[in-house]
Formats: C-alpha cells, structure tokens, sequence
C-alpha cells in the first residue's frame, strides 16, 4: 500500500507479519513509546548512578505521545472549562451542527475544551445520564424531531428518560445551557422534541443562555442555525472570553474546508467492495451501520398498466441470515444512484469511473485530519462503486458545499457566484434558485464547470452521504417468516428546472431484478428498525386502520397477522380497514387479497376512498365521518386507532375527523374532545406511522 512507511515495509518483512492498513501508526507509537522509555530509563540510571541516596522515581513516559483526553486536560488545567454539544439525529444534520458548533468554540476559545456527544453514547442508563449531567457546566443541544413528533434514535432512551416527570427539586441549577431544534413546519409536532428537552431543563433550574432555535428544514435550514449561532457568541463571551484577550468581533471565524486524504490505488488492489459483502452477512446483529446484504426475491408492479404512476411490492429474502422482525416494523434500506446519475458525477468531477482510491480521515503518520469528518467508507474502491453507494447526489447542495465547490473553482466568476449563494446577502438567491428549485447536487455541478473538487474535498464537504431509506414492512414474519415485504410507491416527475426527479430507492426498486426472474438477482444491505406500531396483544380488541395509498402497507402485515392467529383459533375483534386510492381500475393496490381477507372475516369491513371516481374528491377522513358512529364505538370498547402514510396532509386530515367524530358522538367541547383524543395517544390506543 503507497501509504506504508518504507521502514513499516522492513520491519514487516523482517517479522513475517503484516500490521495491516494502520501498520504505520502500529510502528509508530511501539516506536515513540519504546524511545520514551528508553530515555526515561537512561535518565533514570544517570540520575541513580550520581546520587544513590535520594528517593528512586519512577519512570515516567511523557504524556504528550497520547493524545490529551478532555478529563485530563481539565484535570491539568483548571482554567480550562468543559461545553458539551449533544446531538440528536436521524439524517445527520444535527450531528453536523453539533460538529460545525464544537469547532467554532474551540477556535473562538482557548478556554473551551469541547466535546461533541451522541446522547446515546452518552449513558448506559437513566442513573448514569442523571450523574453525568449533573456534573456538566455548559452544554449545547442540537435535537430533530422525527416520525409523528418523536425523537430520534439516537435520543429516544435519553428523551424518554428526560422528559418524564421528575420529582424533588431542581436539580441542574449548575448548567448553562442552549438548545437548538431542527424540524419541519410542514409536519404537525414543528420542532417538538427540542421544545420539550429546553422546557425541562428550564424546568430542572438549568439557565437558559439563548432562546430557544426553531429549525426549520422546510426553508434553509442553515441560516437558521447561523442566526441561533450568532446570538450566543456575546454569551459565551461572558463565560469562555479571557479578560485580556481581544473581543469577538475582531476574530471572525471561518469554517476549515473538510478533506480526506485520498490513496489512489492501482487496479488491480483488492477491492473492498466485495470483501464487505461477505463480511456483513457473517455479522450477529444487524443495525443501520451493519447491514446485511440480501436478495430481492420478488418484485412485481401493483398498478394496473392503465395508471401513470408506479408502486412496487418487493421481497427480500432473508433466508438463512437471522434476521428477525415483528409485524408493524421499518426495514431501511440502503439503495444505489441509478447508472446515469453515477456517470454524470464522474463526466462533471473529471474523474474515469474505474479509477481505484480510498479515504481517510487520518495523516499517513495516524493523527486525526480534523474533528468533525465522518468516518470513511470502505476502501479501495473505484470511484463507481463510491457514487453509486456513498454519495447523496440529487439532493439540493448545502451553503457549506457551495462554499468548497467555490474554493476549488478555477473561473474566478464562478468561485464569486458560489460564495455569494452561500453568503447571508445571497440568502434570497440561494434559496429560490437552489432550495426553491430543488437543483440538484449534479445540476449545481454542472452550472459551474470550472469547479473541480479534488475527491478528498468532494466526499468530505460537498456530497453528504447516501443514507438508507425506511419503509414500513408489508408482512408479518408469521406469515412469511424468511421474508421482508415492501410496498414502495415510486418518486417520479419534475422539477423547477425540468428535471425529471427519479427517487433514489424507489427508482432501485422499480429496476430490480428479482431470484424468481434471473440467478443474478438485485442485492441491498438491510436492517431492521423496531417500531410501537404494534396490533393490541388481545386480538379480540376492536381495532381500526386508516392507511390509503402506500400507508396500506403495514396493515397488510396486520391483516397477514389475524390471518394466521384466525387459523390457529384465536377470537378475532372487530377491524374496519380505510383504504384510499384515485380509481379501483388503476391503483386499488392489493385489491384481490384485500377483499378476500374481507370474505374471510380477517377484517369486518373494507371501506374505499377513491378519490378520482365520482365528480366530487372523496378522501378515507370523508370515509370515516360516514362511519363516525361506528368507529366512536369501537373506540369506546377500549379499540385502538392505527394511521399510515402521509404525514403532512392526510395524516392532519384524519386527525381533524377523529376530533370531529369524538366531538360529535360524545357531544362535548372542542377542548374536551382534543383531550379525548391525546388520552387515547398518551395510552397508545391511537399510534400514527407516518413520514
Ligand atoms: C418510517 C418511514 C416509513 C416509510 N414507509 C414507506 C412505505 O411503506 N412505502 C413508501 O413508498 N414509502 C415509505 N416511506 C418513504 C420512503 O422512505 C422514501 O422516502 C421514498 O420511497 C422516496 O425515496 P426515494 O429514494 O425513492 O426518493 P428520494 O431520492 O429520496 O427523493 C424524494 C425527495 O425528492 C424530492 N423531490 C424532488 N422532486 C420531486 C418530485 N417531482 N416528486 C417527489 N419528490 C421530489 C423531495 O424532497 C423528496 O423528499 C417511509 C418513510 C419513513 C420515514
Ligand atoms: C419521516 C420524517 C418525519 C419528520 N417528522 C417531523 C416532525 O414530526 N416534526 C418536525 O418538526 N420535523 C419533522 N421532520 C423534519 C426533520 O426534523 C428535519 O428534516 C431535520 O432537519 C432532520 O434532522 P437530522 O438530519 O439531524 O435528522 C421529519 C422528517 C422526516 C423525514
């Protein structure tokens, strides 16, 4: 490998072992480390040899060859003062905040040691969180709110925990703290989580430093954040700034461009694309970043050829993987940029698909390049297969990417123009001609020819990363125990621009090539995401399902569920299905298993919205109110209410009958019937999966 120090290459030859791809960093600290103590015991022996009488010391091999831990560097220096900045994430722009904010204290702050937290790593359980926060003096929160108002993954332990009701006294009065929201005015609960945690931590006698920041990913997002950003700068003066030091404003921070160190490899290097094929289907347990490679095993289009649009059912075969779900589970899954897309990225980086390289996000000597660059993906590659896998490609660019994008363009108008976009003066352009139009990372590419990223630049700051997409299973694992069923409806049409927007994933499913059609099938790395959307443990309690269009598809696995509980003699509730789609002669997907599960007393009644039939739009909340009667009873003998798919139109809709319908049929308030109606959410009788 280019990247070993020649004298790596000797001492391996010499062993007969190799140290592997991090052989020089191995080397090098046995190496400083062997010096040191080498020195130390010389010195030692000198020191013993002149003066035998004095107390021996030990040896003591300095510390500045390992890297300071934050602990220790606070425990040498008490000036020094500790911030956290948590971060709660689901598509990692959190996360990118929490980094971009830690690097900006630290520059700004001699003061700050900073450490950048995921609030799941952060404890092992809800003793340890509450010790642990305790102790902190000054802390950052950069949360999302997720799915129906809820938090991420990687804060769901520490939000659950924190925003239950805690008895006895404050107890965080010794915590500065500000809290940064990231959500999507478009989506009921805007912002929800963060709003929570800031309210609590008021609540527990923390001291709120800054407002709290709404996020709002529906505009730019970013400037949000830069706005909240601006307005702690004079607070953290108050704590962090020395007295003789200069004031903020006559150090304006810039942001280091992010870079991996790029190796380029020759062909013939063993690729690591398929050597992480084989070793992700020996893993124990799978999760988002170990997942597991499986075949499509189906794949069959569910609209009629009568339709202009496409939904695709798919199955994945899990066969001898182990992997396990539960009915009303999400598989994420992680797609590829389609051919042309790949191509076109390459054509406008100047870079021959084939060519072989990997990343790094150390120096050849092992020190870290910088704080904040995610981990790299495997390597060697060839540039193809890190386009087609790795690199989010048709999602609008951030101001960041902008910002690297004009740092390595050669025509000095271009580079001016980028800067601009990304700029506060340029906030209206870069949100109509960018966010607006929904240009792409590639259209923005090729609107700035001279921009000529270096690969290292490019995968570290301008492409994020190509993140998997989720979608609720279509199956119950008692029913097809080896299979994952995916109902996927396919993204499909244009932009401001003209361009035809294809759907990473969907667009996948929709060209992949099933086992039952060829032996060299389509392949995706899976996992497993657990969700509460879960039937009553009685299935004798009533139950209704509101799901139209592709929010059919967990209630397929629900029905698929009854099904075989029916089978095997169990009583079954009452169940009312609300499905909803534009003409039965089109898209009435699943329409034959639907109605013979109806035949078959799975479910007491299927109602059908069809939204494009008669002259008048009918939707399934128009559906439920002719049912309003009904559903209030079922509701009544302590039934649960499910609702899937849409969450920014239909789910609100469904949600306004469901009050209307309460309101009604028990003949109270408004105000008494929306607390009717969180009742049911808070006792989990009324669950929305929605996205
Ligand atoms: C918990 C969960 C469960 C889900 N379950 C399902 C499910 O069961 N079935 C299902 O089909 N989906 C489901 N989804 C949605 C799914 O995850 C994907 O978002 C969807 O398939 C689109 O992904 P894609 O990669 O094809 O599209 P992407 O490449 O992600 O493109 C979609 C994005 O492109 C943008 N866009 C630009 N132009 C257009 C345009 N003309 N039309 C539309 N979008 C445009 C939009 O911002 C949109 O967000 C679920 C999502 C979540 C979070
Ligand atoms: C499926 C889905 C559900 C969402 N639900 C909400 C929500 O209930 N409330 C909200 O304010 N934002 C919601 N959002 C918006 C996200 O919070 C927002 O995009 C945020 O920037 C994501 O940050 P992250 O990249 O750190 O995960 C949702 C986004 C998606 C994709």
């Amino acid at each position: 490998m280019e990247t070993k120090l020649e004298f790596v290459r000797s001492i391996e030859s010499a062993l007969g072992v190799s140290f592997g791809e991090d052989g020089d960093k191995v080397i090098l600290v046995a190496l400083t480390t062997s010096l040191a103590l080498i020195f130390g015991l010389i010195a030692f022996l000198w020191k013993r040899s002149g003066d035998r009488t004095k107390e021996i010391k030990p040896v003591v091999v300095p510390k500045a060859m390992q890297p300071l831990e934050e602990e220790d560097e606070l425990d040498a220096d008490p000036s020094k003062v500790k911030v956290t900045v948590f971060f709660g994430t689901q598509t990692g722009t959190a996360e990118g905040f929490a980094k971009a904010l830690a690097e900006e204290i630290k520059a700004r702050y001699e003061k700050a040691v900073v450490k950048v937290v995921d609030l799941d790593d952060y404890a092992t359980d809800d003793e340890q969180y509450k010790e642990k926060l305790k102790k902190e003096t000054l802390a950052f929160f950069m949360v999302a709110t997720y799915g129906d108002g809820e938090p991420t993954d990687n804060a769901a332990r520490f939000y659950k925990w924190f925003s239950e009701e805690k008895e006895g006294d404050p107890w965080l009065q010794q915590l500065s703290y500000g809290v940064f929201g990231l959500g999507n005015r478009q989506y009921e609960h805007f912002n929800k989580i963060g709003k929570v945690i800031d309210d609590q931590l008021c609540e527990q006698g923390a001291k709120r430093l800054i407002p709290f920041g709404l996020g709002d990913d529906d505009q730019c997002i970013e400037d949000d954040f830069s706005a909240w950003r601006d307005q702690l700068w004079p607070e953290l003066d108050n704590i962090l700034r020395d007295e003789e030091s200069t004031p903020a404003v006559a150090t304006p921070y810039t942001a280091a461009i992010l870079e991996y160190r790029v190796v380029i490899h020759d062909s013939s290097a063993g690729l690591h694309e398929n050597k992480q094929l084989n070793m992700m289907n020996g893993n124990a347990s799978y999760d988002i970043q170990h997942p597991c490679v499986v075949n499509v095993a189906v794949q069959r289009e569910l609209h009629t050829p009568e339709s202009d649009r496409s939904c695709i059912h798919l199955e994945f075969d899990l066969a001898g993987t182990g992997i396990k779900y539960e009915t009303g589970d999400h598989v994420g899954v992680y797609a590829e940029n389609c051919e042309e897309n790949v191509e076109e990225a390459a054509r406008l980086l100047g870079q021959p698909l084939d060519l072989t390289f990997s990343i790094h996000a150390d120096n050849e000597d092992g020190t870290p390049l910088g704080g904040s660059l995610p981990p790299p993906f495997p390597g060697p590659c060839t540039l193809r297969t890190a386009l087609s896998r790795y690199a989010d490609l048709l999602n609008p660019p951030k101001k960041t990417a902008l910002v690297a994008l004009a740092a390595h363009s050669s025509e000095p108008s271009e580079a001016e123009r980028l800067r601009f976009l990304s700029s506060q003066q340029g906030k209206d352009d870069y949100s109509q001609w960018v966010v607006g139009s929904q240009r792409s990372l590639l259209e923005v590419l090729a609107e700035f020819p001279s921009a000529k990223p270096p690969l290292g630049v490019f995968f570290a700051a301008i492409a994020p990363r190509l993140l998997p997409r989720y979608y609720s299973i279509s199956s119950s694992p008692r029913f097809v125990p080896n299979r994952v069923h995916v109902t996927s409806a396919l993204v499909y049409g244009p932009t401001p621009t003209g361009r035809i927007h294809k759907g990473v994933c969907s667009t996948w499913m929709k060209n992949a090539v099933p086992l039952e059609s060829s032996h060299e099938s389509s392949q995706a790395p899976v996992f497993i995401r657990t969700s509460n959307f879960k039937l009553p443990a009685d299935p004798s309690v009533p139950i209704v399902m509101i799901g139209p269009g592709t929010g059919l598809a967990p209630f397929r696995g629900f029905l698929q569920e009854r099904y075989v509980l029916k089978e095997e003699g169990a009583q079954l509730g009452p169940a009312l299905l609300f499905f909803g789609c534009r003409n039965r002669r089109m898209d009435f997907i699943y329409e034959d298993e639907l109605t013979k599960y109806e035949d078959e007393g799975v479910i007491s009644e299927l109602i059908v919205a069809f939204s494009r039939e008669g002259p008048q739009k009918e939707y399934v909340q128009h559906k439920m109110m002719e049912k309003a009667a009904q559903i209030w009873e079922m509701l009544s003998q302590e039934g649960y209410l499910y609702v899937c798919g849409d969450a920014k139109g239909m789910a609100r809709d469904v949600h306004r009958s469901l009050h209307t319908i309460v309101q009604e049929q028990e003949k109270v308030s408004s105000s008494e019937a929306e607390a009717v109606v969180k009742k049911l959410q808070m006792n989990g009788r009324y669950l929305r999966d929605v996205w």
